[in-house]
């Protein structure tokens, strides 16, 4: 793929690219708008430096890929509901993301991408990797891809925010969706469970289903799947969630790390 407009600099050759010349607070063309959607299709996750976003104009890059989705499971700010705060100091008892997953993989529709943008960061550490998800379903046996291709899994919100949220009366999603999805646009197969949200394998017994799960969730963690970002000021992540994981480090306490995220919806798996 040749890019005209943009710089696309891939950062391993299975997942993540560095993308330079473009302005994300400036309204996209067609030509800027194919090829970013172009690489993020290629790369999965694409990352771009110094980017000064408002909420508007962070809101207004996101819907430029499609709808804005409301987190099923924490609340957007005030005046933006679509926008999330990710913050962590030295009050915090958890951060976000410190397990692998894909991001509300429990809705009906999981979000198509999530766009972060990071505006204070600690001197050290705070980086967040990605593990391509293509590349934990092509590395397993045929064997195996053909026993986990008929399955579907439970998807639970219900203990990953009753945890954050202890009082909390509200019902989080739970639904079902295939453990080998097909990602909607370029056609691949991919491994779809995580270990955050991820509870059960529906077709095997319980013993069964952890075992299963035991041993998927373990595969995802092996580095030559994932890629490494290191943040700065105004750096912005955008990752297609559909056929990637992400885990935050949170090697940094008491310091201060702070960021918003805009989700962009997605459809249902299959
Ligand atoms: C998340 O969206 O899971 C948080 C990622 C991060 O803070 O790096």
């Amino acid at each position: 793929m040749t890019y005209e407009l943009l710089d696309v600099r891939p950062m391993t050759k299975r997942i993540g690219a560095e993308i330079f010349g473009v302005d994300l607070s400036q309204p996209l063309g067609n030509q800027a708008y194919s090829e970013i959607h172009t690489a993020l299709m290629q790369h999965q996750v694409i990352f771009f430096r110094d980017q000064a976003l408002t909420h508007d104009a962070h809101k207004a890059f996101a819907r430029s890929f499609g709808d804005l989705a409301i987190h099923s499971g924490v609340k957007g700010l005030d005046d933006h509901p679509e926008v999330v705060a990710i913050h962590a100091d030295e009050n915090s008892k958890f951060v976000a993301g410190e397990k692998w997953h894909s991001d509300l993989s429990c809705d009906p529709e999981p979000p198509m991408g999530s766009i972060l943008h990071m505006h204070t960061l600690p001197d050290h550490g705070g980086d967040t990797l990605f593990a391509s998800m293509y590349a934990a379903y092509d590395a397993l046996s045929p064997a195996m891809k053909r026993f986990l291709e008929p399955l579907t899994a439970v998807h639970d919100g219900n203990h990953v925010y009753k945890a954050i949220f202890p009082d909390s009366t509200k019902t989080y999603p739970c639904n079902s969706h295939p453990v080998v999805r097909t990602h909607p646009v370029t056609g691949r197969k991919l491994l779809f469970v995580n270990s955050s949200y991820t509870t059960r394998v529906n077709e095997l017994s319980k013993e069964e289903s952890q075992a299963i799960l035991a041993f998927l969730f373990q595969h995802v963690q092996n580095p030559n799947f994932h890629v490494r970002f290191r943040w700065q000021r105004d750096s912005l992540a955008f990752w297609d969630n559909r056929c990637t994981q992400h885990f935050a480090v949170w090697d940094y306490f008491p310091d201060v790390r702070s960021g918003y995220r805009v989700t962009v919806a997605g459809d249902k798996p299959f």
